[in-house]
């Protein structure tokens, strides 16, 4: 089939079903609720709609622990719901991909109760080991939310392997018939007209065979051992041959710890890629150490690096996928940008990204510059990997300290509902929210911002459309200039005879900056900012702009 690859065009808008909009008054978000604001989403310029989980799941981690992966949970409208939706998306010429989590399954699936009982052929689905003579566990690798990698069945009488939660058990994919199992989901969906997949840590698919323990690293918990295990490109390039290449649809794979020459391993255009984007974590690392929860002071350097290397990395032989938030990490205003600039650094953060090459992903909210949610009591957190961290990681500090952790490191500080008017629950339910609205919702809210020309909102309107109209945004070059600043990035973006350039300050204070060398501004046309009081060598508090020569 030919790839057509729409999605180099497109802009995407990622759905957390749970936080996203109520339409039936039962407090929780769902289908209905999103197929009102479809057109919403389309205003944005947004053509693709990423789901996160859908399909039936006891919840423990809020849908990616699957127990039906050929249904619609019924709290989000079930699977008719889920076909208006798909329907009206395709209706307004926007594309649908799903959430495929294969990785693990939920406790809960058919598939465990009966690979629990030894009954075939679900005997060897999952990873099951037999205590050690010594009592100690088949290995040493930790989970990824909560203890040790291995968790016991009273039924089965052995250990089976949980990189998340313990109710998140991981398929053993060396099985053919798991990897048949997969096939049938992708094309059940593909089938039904789904537009594609967005692979949910997918590069840890392939264990090392033996399972042996990790002893080059053991801090980090395993993770490499089984991140780009040995089979892994055989069984990706096994789903692409039998599936993917029959349809033309895009596949995207979370990939935490991959650096840019990895990827290419997988995404080279130039060279049978067995997938089209990966999801890097590197430009999630710049105010921590490799978990949100180990956080440190923002490094504007430590940004653009992972930024450049990627631009520079990927350069001539593939493209990825582009964001600045999800629904794994707190919101980028609290993190990169600034809360008392909170609209002038949503703008700034948003262009800093949105001029790059590759397909922007903006997360729901996102758009309208939502910040973290800061509660008074850890009780509140609902996320089992941000409990376990209260429970388990820094014990020993005083309780601010630890609540503080949380905010700053929590996934919960980015699922609480959007923020839809300031009437009660943000207007995100008429009924009782299933999580906690931010209490700043009666400042930031879409109501307030769609008729202001000055929101943060209708700047992602304009900067989105202006990315689309510009072919060296996604054709260009990348060149960044100075390098060494902590304070500003400015890169430009060339093809043919159209050249942009692209200054953001991430600085709470005035700035300086030189026009780098060869641009002269005078037969430019600045044709973005977030001041309209600019002068032309100083940058105000999280000033940018962007400048256009054609
Ligand atoms: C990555 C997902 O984005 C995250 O939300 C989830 O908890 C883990 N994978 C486990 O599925």
């Amino acid at each position: 089939m030919d790839k057509k690859q729409w999605y180099k065009d497109m802009v995407f808008y990622q759905i957390w079903p749970r936080s996203f909009k109520d339409g039936n008054g039962d407090g929780m978000g769902d289908l209905l609720g999103v197929y009102e604001k479809l057109d919403y989403i389309k205003s944005l310029g947004c053509d693709g709609i990423w789901f996160s989980p859908l399909y039936p799941s006891p919840g423990v981690d809020c849908g990616y622990d699957i127990s039906d992966y050929m249904d619609i949970a019924e709290e989000f409208g079930g699977m008719e719901a889920f076909k208006k939706v798909l329907d009206g998306a395709h209706e307004r010429n926007m594309k649908v991909i799903m959430d495929l989590v294969v990785n693990h399954t939920s406790t809960e699936h058919e598939w465990f109760k009966k690979s629990r009982e030894r009954i075939e052929p679900y005997t060897d689905y999952y990873i099951w080991r037999p205590a050690k003579p010594n009592g100690k566990l088949p290995n040493n690798w930790d989970s990824l939310f909560e203890g040790k990698a291995w968790a016991w069945d009273e039924v089965r009488q052995e250990y089976y392997m949980h990189l998340f939660a313990v109710q998140q058990a991981d398929l053993n994919m060396d099985n053919p018939l798991v990897r048949e199992e997969v096939k049938k989901i992708l094309r059940y969906w593909l089938d039904m007209g789904v537009d594609g997949f967005r692979e949910d840590v997918v590069t840890f698919i392939s264990k090392p065979e033996g399972l042996p323990d990790d002893r080059i690293m053991p801090a980090s918990k395993g993770i490499n051992m089984y991140n780009h295990g040995p089979h892994l490109h055989e069984y990706l390039e096994e789903f692409n041959n039998d599936v993917f290449s029959k349809y033309d649809c895009m596949t995207l794979a979370e990939a935490p710890m991959v650096s840019p020459k990895v990827a290419l391993k997988y995404i080279d255009e130039t060279n049978n890629p067995v997938l089209d984007m990966m999801i890097q974590f590197s430009t999630q690392e710049a105010d921590c150490f490799f978990s949100d929860f180990r956080h440190m002071p923002f490094s504007l350097r430590k940004y653009k690096k992972a930024l450049s290397k990627w631009q520079n990395g990927l350069e001539g032989k593939g493209w990825n996928m582009l964001y600045i938030e999800n629904h794994d990490h707190p919101r980028i205003v609290s993190r990169y940008g600034s809360e008392k600039f909170r609209v002038e650094s949503a703008k700034m953060l948003a262009v800093a990204y949105l001029f790059l090459k590759g397909t922007p992903f903006v997360y729901q909210g996102q758009e309208i510059g939502m910040t973290n949610w800061y509660p008074s009591d850890p009780s509140l957190y609902e996320d089992v990997q941000t409990r376990w961290q209260y429970e388990n990681v820094a014990t020993n500090k005083p309780p601010q300290k630890r609540l503080e952790r949380l905010w700053y490191g929590s996934r919960d500080s980015a699922r609480t509902p959007v923020q839809w008017d300031d009437s009660n629950n943000a207007g995100f339910t008429t009924g009782t929210p299933w999580f906690f609205v931010n209490d700043n919702y009666k400042e930031i809210n879409v109501a307030s911002q769609q008729n202001d020309d000055n929101s943060v909102l209708n700047f992602y309107r304009k900067a989105i459309k202006l990315r689309k109209e510009l072919s060296c945004v996604r054709n260009g070059n990348y060149v960044e200039y100075n390098k060494n600043s902590s304070k500003l990035y400015i890169y430009s973006r060339e093809y043919k005879n159209q050249k942009v350039l692209v200054v953001c300050s991430f600085s709470g204070k005035n700035e300086h900056w030189k026009v780098p060398n060869g641009f002269d501004l005078n037969n430019s046309e600045l044709i973005l900012g977030n001041y309209s009081n600019s002068e032309l060598n100083v940058l105000k508090p999280y000033e940018t702009r962007v400048y256009l020569w054609k």
